[in-house]
Formats: C-alpha cells, sequence, structure tokens
C-alpha cells in the first residue's frame, strides 16, 4: 500500500514524539511491504513565529494533499498571552474544523506493567480497565455562537439531527465490534440540546438491537468513572462533556504519555494524535514518553489504512517493550530499565 503522510509536529515534545512515530512507521513499511512518504508541516506557535499564522495556508495545502495527518502538539507559555485568534490552540481547531474531522476516538486503557500508576484502588479497577470514548469533536458549544461586552460573555451549546445521527451512529458502530455495551452522556435533565441528543439516541437504539444503550446524566458520569469505570466500555458524548470525561479517564490509567487519539471523518480521513500537550517543561530533552503517539499511529494503520494486522503489530510491539520492563521517566518505578525518548522508540522499532 502507498500512503503520502502529513506530519504537523508543532510544539515543544511534539518535535521528539513525531520522530519516533515516524522510526515505527518506516519499520512497518518495510516488514509489511508499504511505502509510507512524509512531509513536515508547520502548525501551532512554531507557524507563528515562522508565519504569523497559527495555521498557515501551505499546511493546510499539504495536509489536504495527504492521505492522513500525524500532529504532535501546539501551545506553550512563549505563546500564552497573544490574543485568541493567533493562539497556537487556533491550529487544533481549525484542523478538526476544515477538514470535518467530527468524531474523536480516545482509548483509556491501563496496561497491566503499569496497573501500579493507576490512582484508584485495585478492587475498583480490577484486572485492567478499557473505555472507548467517542467525543463529537466539530459542533456543541465549542463551535456555537459567542460574544462577550465588559459585563457579560456568552457562548452557544447548538446541535442538529444531523450532527448527533453521525457521531451516535459512530458510537453504536464501535461498540458492536467491542462488548456491545454503548452509554449515551448528556445533560438532557437541563439542556435543550441534550434532550435533542437523547431523543435521537433513542431513536436510532432500535437499528442496532445488539447493543445495550444507557444513559448517564454528565455529572453522574463523571462521578461514575472513579466510582465504578469497570461499568463502562463505550462512551458517546458531545464536544465540551467528551473533552472534560475522556481527561478523566484518561487519568484514571495513570499516565498521560501511553494514550493515543483518533479523529476521523466520514470517509475515514484521520488525524491522529498523542493526548497530551506540548509539555514545554521537559521538551528537547530526550525524556518524553513516544508511546501515545506511537499507539495514535497504530490507531492511523487501523481506522484509515484498514491496516489491521499492521496496527495490532504496534501495539504488540509497545506491549512487548514494556514486558522487558523499559521505561520512559514518566512510567518509572522502581526495578524497572530507565530509558529516553530515542531508545524508546528503538525498542519499540525493533520489537516489531
Ligand atoms: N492537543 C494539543 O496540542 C494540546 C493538548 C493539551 C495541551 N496543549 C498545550 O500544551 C502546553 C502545555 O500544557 P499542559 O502542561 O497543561 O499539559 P501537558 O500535557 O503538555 O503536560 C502536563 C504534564 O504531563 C507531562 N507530560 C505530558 N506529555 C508527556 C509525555 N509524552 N511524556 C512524559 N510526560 C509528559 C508534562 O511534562 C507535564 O508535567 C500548553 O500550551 C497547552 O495549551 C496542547
Amino acid at each position: 500500500m502507498k500512503k503520502h503522510i502529513a506530519l504537523v509536529p508543532g510544539d515543544g515534545i511534539g518535535v521528539d514524539i513525531v520522530a519516533e512515530a515516524v522510526k515505527v512507521l518506516d519499520r512497518v513499511q518495510k516488514k509489511f511491504g508499504h511505502e509510507f512518504t512524509y512531509s513536515t508541516y508547520l502548525a501551532g506557535g512554531c507557524a507563528i513565529d515562522a508565519t504569523g499564522k497559527p495555521l498557515p495556508e501551505e499546511t493546510l495545502k499539504g495536509c489536504k494533499e495527504s492521505d492522513s495527518i500525524i500532529l504532535g502538539s501546539v501551545g506553550g507559555p512563549k505563546w500564552d498571552k497573544l490574543p485568541s485568534d493567533i493562539r497556537p490552540e487556533k491550529a487544533l481547531l481549525g484542523l478538526r474544523g476544515e477538514f470535518g474531522l467530527f468524531c474523536n476516538l480516545r482509548p483509556a486503557i491501563i496496561y497491566k506493567q503499569l496497573s501500579a500508576a493507576c490512582p484508584l484502588k485495585p478492587e475498583i479497577v480490577g484486572e485492567g480497565l478499557d473505555i472507548m470514548v467517542v467525543r463529537e469533536l466539530t459542533g456543541g458549544i465549542y463551535f456555537g455562537e459567542r460574544g462577550r461586552d465588559e459585563n457579560s460573555a456568552y457562548d452557544t451549546m447548538s446541535y442538529t439531527v444531523a450532527e448527533i445521527e453521525r457521531i451516535v451512529r459512530k458510537g453504536f458502530e464501535i461498540a458492536q465490534k467491542r462488548t456491545k455495551k454503548l452509554c449515551s452522556v448528556d445533560k438532557a435533565n437541563i439542556l435543550n440540546s441534550s434532550q435533542l441528543w437523547r431523543e435521537v439516541v433513542e431513536r436510532l437504539a432500535f437499528e442496532y438491537p445488539d447493543v445495550a444503550l444507557s444513559h448517564l446524566y454528565v455529572d453522574n458520569a463523571a462521578m461514575q468513572l472513579v466510582r465504578n469505570p469497570r461499568q463502562f466500555d463505550v462512551i458517546v458524548t458531545g464536544n465540551m462533556f467528551g473533552d472534560i470525561l475522556s481527561d478523566e479517564a484518561s487519568q484514571i490509567t495513570g499516565s498521560i504519555g501511553m494514550l493515543p487519539s483518533a479523529s476521523l471523518r466520514e470517509d475515514s480521513f484521520g488525524m491522529y494524535e498523542p493526548i497530551h500537550g506540548s509539555a514545554p517543561d521537559i521538551a528537547g530533552k530526550d525524556i518524553a514518553n513516544p508511546i501515545a503517539t506511537i499507539l495514535s499511529v497504530g490507531m492511523m494503520l487501523r481506522y484509515t489504512f484498514g491496516l489491521i494486522e499492521e496496527a495490532d503489530a504496534v501495539e504488540e510491539a509497545v506491549s512487548k517493550v514494556l514486558d522487558a520492563s523499559y521505561r520512559t521517566a514518566d512510567i518509572f518505578t522502581e526495578g524497572m530499565k530507565r530509558v529516553g525518548t530515542k531508545e524508546m522508540g528503538s525498542l519499540i522499532a525493533q520489537a516489531l
């Protein structure tokens, strides 16, 4: 298979970790006989420095000409004081909006090798945890009408039936491929947009009779995630609720450097990135954990290129390296072998 991939490392550790993801992809192409080519583009703070814009035209054009995007992370203290329309984060919203990446998949998995890092009691987590948060990414309050004057400000949460249908269908379809359990999260006791959300979910449920559907209000869902996370398999929800719940779910795994994400549009084109930020405190020091980005590459192989065997191989390689006790600083515990960003990337590539 021939594919061209846009690399958008961004700022801070984005540069360190995307390099390791490419190392692993290069190994995948050799092992499985594919041809992956890459072009690298600016976005975020580095793009502001170079062009004055967080998302330059050249980056958008290059991403449009590619089969998929791998993003590192954007932002840092250097650009924190800029006005909101030219801040690095604008690049993220711009890419999501421009490509219609409405479906954000965020798996929260506790690796058995890292179970000690989970902040919850062992009896709550049991054998492990594997939750998939399916978050709507291009609608809701982050994209609604907004405004402010000196004394007031407002943001609008609005959803159309079509926007709800397409993300909820993704939720049902993913649940069908897993344990056939779907929990829809809303705030239907208060919000009009959530009442519409719930009506659409209940109507679509008739088309997926094999999936056991439940509903939770978002405040209860936040509580249940720490009280009894094992009740969840797939969670489908709107943009802001998904943002908050997926961060909460990721923290339960205890390792922000381990968690990947995919942002997809209808035709399976996608942008893949770790869930963490640019970690300016450790940028360029060969300390950052590249595994979240490497697992994001695994998601790209699975969801955009349909290369299931290759995706499984990447995940198994990560597991093998953890089994062999190699750890970056963020997941290091006594008795393990501490390695840097580059060595971790090389070990995973070799394990492939
Ligand atoms: N998608 C994105 O690009 C994205 C997401 C979140 C934050 N940000 C931006 O990143 C910057 C820093 O934000 P923050 O500090 O709140 O969050 P962060 O995720 O960058 O860092 C939080 C903590 O986790 C550590 N950490 C993060 N990733 C790690 C990794 N791979 N390996 C080891 N340790 C890791 C950091 O060192 C830091 O101590 C801000 O400018 C923020 O706006 C960007």
